[in-house]
C-alpha cells in the first residue's frame, strides 16, 4: 500500500498546470459508443479512473488507441458486448454512465447496479427514470440494470433531484432517440456542457446545456468526432487552495476561471488577491487566510467537490468557518482525520463548525475518498512536522501527478511503499 508524506510550513510558489477535467472525461469517453466512427479526445488527463472507464469500453468491445499521452481515440464499431461487469463497476460509480449510450445504439444495456461508496448510497433511480421515460423497459435483478429498447423515443424528463450523472445519462440517450426530447430540472456543471459540446461535434442537436432546461432533437445516427476535455476546476481549486492556505502565490494554466467564479469569491472571502487572465489564474495571499462560511449545492453553488478543501483551510484560518454538505449524506469523512491533525471541528447532522487554530500538528492520517485525501494532504502542507496519508489510491483516481505538481511548487510531499 502507498503512502504520501507531506512536510509542512512551505509557501507554496509558481506554475501548475491544470489537467482535463475528470468528471467531464468520464462521460465523455462512454459517448464515444453513441456514434459509429471514433471519437478522438484530446487533453485526457492520466487519472486511474480513466484508465477504468477505458477498460470498461475494452470489455464491451471497442477498440481503444492511446494517440499521445494526453489523446484518445475510441473505435465503437466492433461494440457486441453491452455488460458491464460488478468487478469494475464497483470500482468506479461513474461506469454507470455506459448505461445510456449503450441502450440508445444497441437497444440494449446491462449494468451491474455500483453499490455505494465513502460519501454515501448514491442510488441511480433517476437514471433509471429517465431511461424508462425514453421508452426503455428496465428491470433490476441480481445486482443488475437490464435495459432495453427496440429504439428510444423522446419524452420530457423532470428529474426528482438535480443529478449530474443522470443529466448526462438522459442527454446521451437522448441524442439518438426519436423526435424531442426536454430534460426539466437538468444539472447545469461545466462538464454537462463540455459532455454536449463534444456530442455536438459527432452531430447531435443539443439546446440549453448549461441551464436546468436542456432540449434534444434526436438524430438517426452520430458521426465521430474530435474533442478536447475542459479544464478540471475542483483540481484548479484544490491547487489555489493549497497556495492560499501556505500563504503563498500560484498561478495555475490552463485553466478555466468562467467555470469556477463562486470558489474564486470564496478565496477572495478568505483574504486572497486573485488575478485571471484569459486562462491564467494567479493567486497571492499575505498572513494567515479568515474563515470562511460554505453551503454546498448544484453549479452554479458551491461545489461540493470542493468542500473538505476548504475545510482544510477553515481548520487554520482566522475565526470559525460554518460548512452545510447538502448534496452528499456522508461527506465528513476527512473530519476525523483532520481533527487527528489537531483541528477543532463539531459535526452536528450535515453541518461542521471548524474553529480555526494557529497550527496543525503533523501525524499518520487515512484518506477515505478522493476529495478528504485532498483535504488531507492540503492540511500537512501548514501541520507542523510530517504527515503520512495512507490509502492514496483514492487520490490517484481523481489527480493526475499531484506530488509532481505540488514539489514543482517547493512542497516537501514525497510518495513511499
Ligand atoms: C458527480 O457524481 C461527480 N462525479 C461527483 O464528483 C460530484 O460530487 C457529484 O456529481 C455532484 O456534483 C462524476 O461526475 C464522475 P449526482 P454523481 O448524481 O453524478 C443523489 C468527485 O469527487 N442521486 O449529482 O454521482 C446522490 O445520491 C466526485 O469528483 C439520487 O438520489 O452525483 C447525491 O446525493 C464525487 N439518485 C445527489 O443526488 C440518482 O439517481 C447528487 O448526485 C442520482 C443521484
Amino acid at each position: 500500500m502507498q503512502k504520501i508524506v507531506v512536510g509542512g510550513g512551505v509557501p507554496l510558489r509558481g506554475e501548475v498546470r491544470i489537467s482535463g477535467a475528470k468528471n467531464a472525461v468520464l462521460p465523455i469517453l462512454c459517448a464515444g459508443l453513441l456514434g459509429d466512427a471514433p471519437l478522438v479526445v484530446r487533453n485526457v488527463p492520466n487519472l486511474h479512473d480513466v484508465k477504468t472507464t477505458l477498460r470498461l469500453l475494452a470489455e464491451l468491445g471497442a477498440g481503444i488507441t492511446l494517440d499521445d499521452s494526453f489523446t484518445i481515440r475510441i473505435d465503437p464499431t466492433r461494440v457486441r458486448n453491452h455488460v458491464a461487469p460488478y468487478e469494475l463497476v464497483k470500482t468506479m460509480r461513474a461506469s454507470v454512465l455506459v448505461l445510456g449510450p449503450l441502450l440508445a445504439r444497441h437497444g440494449a444495456a446491462e449494468v451491474s447496479l455500483p453499490g455505494g461508496c465513502a460519501i454515501g448510497s448514491r442510488p441511480v433511480d433517476q437514471h433509471i427514470k429517465g431511461m424508462q421515460a425514453l421508452g426503455a423497459e428496465v428491470a433490476v435483478e441480481h445486482g443488475f440494470i437490464k435495459a432495453r429498447a427496440r429504439r428510444l423515443r423522446g419524452a420530457r424528463v423532470v428529474f426528482d433531484m438535480v443529478s449530474v450523472g443522470a443529466t448526462e445519462n438522459v442527454l446521451m440517450a437522448a441524442t439518438l432517440a426519436e423526435g424531442r426530447t426536454v430534460l426539466e430540472n437538468a444539472a447545469r456543471e461545466p462538464e454537462i456542457v463540455d459532455l454536449a459540446e463534444c456530442l455536438v461535434a459527432m452531430g447531435a442537436r443539443i439546446e440549453g446545456a448549461g441551464s436546468d432546461r436542456i432540449v434534444v432533437e434526436g438524430v438517426e445516427r452520430l458521426d465521430g468526432g474530435e474533442h478536447a476535455v475542459v479544464a478540471d476546476r475542483i483540481e484548479a481549486g484544490t491547487f489555489l487552495v493549497a497556495a492560499a492556505m501556505t500563504g503563498g502565490a500560484v498561478t495555475a494554466t490552463h485553466a478555466r476561471p468562467d467555470t469556477m467564479s463562486v470558489v474564486l469569491d470564496k478565496l477572495r472571502d478568505a483574504g486572497a488577491a486573485l488575478e485571471c487572465d484569459g486562462d491564467r489564474i494567479h493567486l497571492e495571499m499575505r498572513g494567515r487566510p479568515r474563515a470562511v462560511d460554505l453551503t454546498t449545492a448544484p453549479h452554479p453553488g458551491f461545489p461540493t467537490d470542493m468542500q473538505a478543501q476548504f475545510m482544510a483551510l477553515d481548520c487554520i484560518a482566522e475565526g470559525t468557518g460554518v460548512v452545510h454538505e447538502n448534496i452528499f449524506e456522508n461527506r465528513f469523512m476527512h473530519v476525523q482525520e483532520l481533527l487527528r491533525l489537531g483541528a477543532d471541528i463539531r459535526v452536528e447532522g450535515n453541518t461542521a463548525i471548524v474553529r480555526g487554530v494557529p497550527r496543525l500538528s503533523g501525524a499518520p492520517v487515512m484518506a477515505t475518498d478522493l476529495r478528504a485525501s485532498a483535504s488531507l494532504v492540503l492540511a500537512g502542507l501548514v501541520a507542523e512536522g510530517d504527515t503520512t496519508i495512507d490509502r492514496i489510491y483514492h487520490l490517484d483516481r481523481g489527480y493526475e501527478n499531484i506530488e509532481a505538481k505540488l514539489s514543482a511548487l517547493g512542497a516537501r510531499i514525497r510518495r513511499i511503499d
